[in-house]
């Protein structure tokens, strides 16, 4: 009976989407090159895996309409992770555990046992007793069609955790092992709990894998772990840690006790769009992630999501990133080599001099673009390099790399009548000879990468079609550019 029920709404939903996707297709803040749903609202990408010589994405989803509500699973292929092919909705809300209009099925993971591909995900229910999140399992032969378990849930929240703060389940294996850590608050604070299990079907508590003491928040949303090298990273999207919503930590995990000490930290990303990276590991060994990009009313810098909805689809991902370690176990994320297939309308330049005066750039179409230049720190004498993004000569996004002040800032408040806001990181250049600055800017989002891919900032810009003019300048002195290359990026969704 359920499992006719859970196909009924996938059907139900299809329809929706056979309904709006023309609409949504002739949004004019449609990305070009960035994953989206077809229709309605996406958030958290879900479940992401190489399976059988495919990328497989999944994605929190409501097809509906482009505001949060009612979580679908909904699910895509691609052999490059740029060009997209929809399948059928993973999953839907249809049993007692996970059918609730503001609830369903949440965020999870998948992995590869015994010859299917299995997902694990959060059930969200409220029968009048509030919120109630359980870990649960769906499973498919042909990584297409979905089943639940009938044994879910598998697991309910641990004793001093909240009904409604146990959630989003990632799962690997190690040995003959399988190993999840989920995301938990107890007594207000963030933990990671770490469960194991022989048959990804009976699972059992191992430890707290990692926790917060109050410095970083009072749950954490979508951890990850996985390791590099000889070290392990725990990716975390805390809630209630100001503006740290995407915090990596390195350090050292013992698979006997379960337990992670770490003794770096750092941030994902500074920008206020990129939230609850998941990574998973492509053939050739590289460990991605990707993120949604957007942020949650609960955010400090908060605004709306955008003006999407209005063209009936709301949230993208943004490009999928590398991640690799440096020598003192910092993490860069670098934008996946696989993009520049999408370069046309290449331009070089070396030795540029920016003063005071404003220069213009080239950069394929101003608008779908992507732009590389190396910064000559000992030859520069400026106190500041301004960049102005998507600019019409009054609406533009400013970047500013403040090296007088040691900061990095994105201004959007005069960017598109609607984003707000100045992201803001610590710009280091001690006994650095150069920067470099890595952009990608789509119909609705500019991502910036700088200082060896550590210190980036993606942020959503709903700026208009004319808004394509590039340029920069110089404050207090001169900026040397030694090199300088930019690229129009291809459209993929056509
Ligand atoms: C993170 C999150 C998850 C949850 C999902 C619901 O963005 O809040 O914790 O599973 O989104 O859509």
């Amino acid at each position: 009976m359920s499992k006719e029920l859970m196909l009924r709404n996938i059907e139900r939903a299809q329809r929706a989407i056979d309904e709006n996707r023309e609409t949504v297709k002739n949004g004019r803040m449609r990305q070009r090159y960035h994953f989206m749903g077809e229709t309605g609202w996406i958030n958290d990408p879900n479940g992401l895996i190489y399976y059988k010589g495919k990328y497989h994405f999944f994605y929190q989803y409501n097809p509906y309409y482009g505001h949060w509500d009612y979580m679908h699973w909904g699910h895509a292929v691609s052999d490059d992770m740029l060009h997209w092919e929809y399948l059928p909705l993973a999953l839907a809300p249809s049993e007692s555990y996970d059918d609730h209009m503001r609830g369903g099925c949440f965020s999870g993971s998948a992995i590869e046992h015994d010859g299917k591909l299995f997902l694990m995900y959060t059930g969200v229910t409220n029968d009048g007793k509030g919120f109630e999140q359980t870990q649960c399992i769906a499973y498919s032969e042909d990584g297409i069609h979905f089943e639940k378990y009938d044994g879910n849930p598998v697991l309910t929240p641990p004793e001093g955790v909240p009904s409604h703060m146990f959630r989003d389940p990632k799962v690997w294996k190690h040995g003959d092992t399988y190993y999840m850590v989920c995301g938990a608050s107890r007594d207000n604070k963030a933990q990671a709990l770490l469960y194991r299990s022989d048959d990804m079907l009976h699972w059992t508590f191992f430890n707290v894998l990692a926790e917060s003491r109050g410095e970083w928040g009072y749950m954490w949303e979508c951890p990850d772990f996985y390791q590099i090298g000889d070290k392990y990273v725990l990716m975390v999207s805390p809630m209630g840690a100001g503006e740290r919503t995407v915090v990596y930590m390195v350090g050292d995990f013992d698979y006997e006790t379960g337990k992670f000490s770490y003794q770096i930290d750092g941030e994902i990303d500074w920008g206020y769009d990129y939230y609850a990276p998941q990574s998973f590991v492509a053939p050739d060994g590289r460990r991605l992630i990707v993120a949604w990009a957007n942020c949650w009313d609960w955010m400090p810098f908060w605004k709306d999501w955008g003006p999407a909805y209005k063209e009936g689809w709301c949230g993208f991902f943004n490009i999928p990133r590398e991640v690799r370690m440096m020598p003192d176990h910092t993490l860069q994320f670098v934008p996946i080599k696989e993009l520049s297939a999408l370069r046309t309308d290449g331009y070089q330049a070396d030795c540029i001099i920016i003063d005071d005066e404003e220069l213009k750039l080239t950069a394929g179409d101003g608008i779908s673009f992507e732009m590389k230049m190396e910064i000559d720190l000992e030859k520069t004498d400026a106190d500041k390099l301004e960049l102005y993004l998507r600019s019409d000569g009054e609406k533009r996004t400013v970047c500013t790399f403040d090296f007088a002040n040691g900061e990095l800032k994105v201004d959007r408040n005069s960017s598109d009548g609607w984003s707000r806001g100045i992201s803001r990181s610590t710009l280091f250049l001690k006994n650095k000879k150069k920067l470099d600055i890595h952009i990608f800017s789509d119909q609705s989002s500019i991502e910036i990468f700088s200082d060896q891919y550590q210190n980036n900032h993606a942020n959503n810009v709903f700026a208009a079609g004319l808004q394509n003019q590039i340029a920069a300048r110089a404050y207090e002195g001169r900026v040397v550019v030694n090199h300088y290359e930019s690229y129009k990026i291809n459209e993929c969704f056509v």
